[in-house]
């Protein structure tokens, strides 16, 4: 059984290992925990009671007027495929429609997961601009090869 909740910094080094595990393979941007520490509110966090250890993380980027990104999806291997990712994601829009979040988007390497929910494969140069000021820290900056998503709030 797994409860959905906001974190605490108490949280962070456990959300840190699971973005990290990711993104040593590529799949994710690394969140360093100064980032962590700054965005801690954007996020939800699955947690499994019996162990009380986080197996799964997601944030909602609020970007622009109406527009939010999710962002930072991470869910313990072994717990995947059990419906935590879409639980969190399902959270993450609930929060974004409650303070009038009209448009979400995603970049992702996992279009299955985020078709699965709803969201739609887009262009990305359908997406503001304002969006890529994050971007011109990735590595990938130059070459970015992740799909654009996007779901209407
Ligand atoms: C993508 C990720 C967050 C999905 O989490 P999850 O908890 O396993 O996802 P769910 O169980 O909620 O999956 C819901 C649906 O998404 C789709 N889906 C999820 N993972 C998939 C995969 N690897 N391949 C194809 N479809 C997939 C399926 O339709 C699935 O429903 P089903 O299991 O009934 O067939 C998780 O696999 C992960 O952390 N991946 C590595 C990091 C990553 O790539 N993050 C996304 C970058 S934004």
């Amino acid at each position: 059984m797994f409860v959905y909740r906001k974190p605490t910094f108490a949280d962070v080094d456990e959300i840190y290992e699971l973005i990290a595990l990711y993104a040593a393979q590529g799949l994710m941007l690394p969140k360093p925990h100064s980032v962590l520490y700054e965005t801690l509110r954007e996020f939800v966090v699955a947690e499994e009671v019996a162990s009380k250890k986080i197996v799964g993380v997601g944030a909602l980027h609020l970007t622009w007027n109406e527009l939010a990104e999710v962002r930072s999806m991470a869910v313990d291997e072994n717990f995947s495929r059990q419906g935590i990712g879409s639980a969190i994601v399902k959270k993450l829009l609930a929060e974004g429609r409650a303070v009038g979040v009209k448009e979400f988007f995603t970049l992702t390497y996992r279009p299955d997961f985020f078709a699965s929910l709803g969201f739609e494969v887009t262009t990305k140069e359908s997406l503001p601009h304002k969006i890529w000021k994050e971007c011109i820290d990735c590595p990938k900056f130059s070459n970015c090869d992740e799909i654009a998503m996007t779901l209407g709030g």
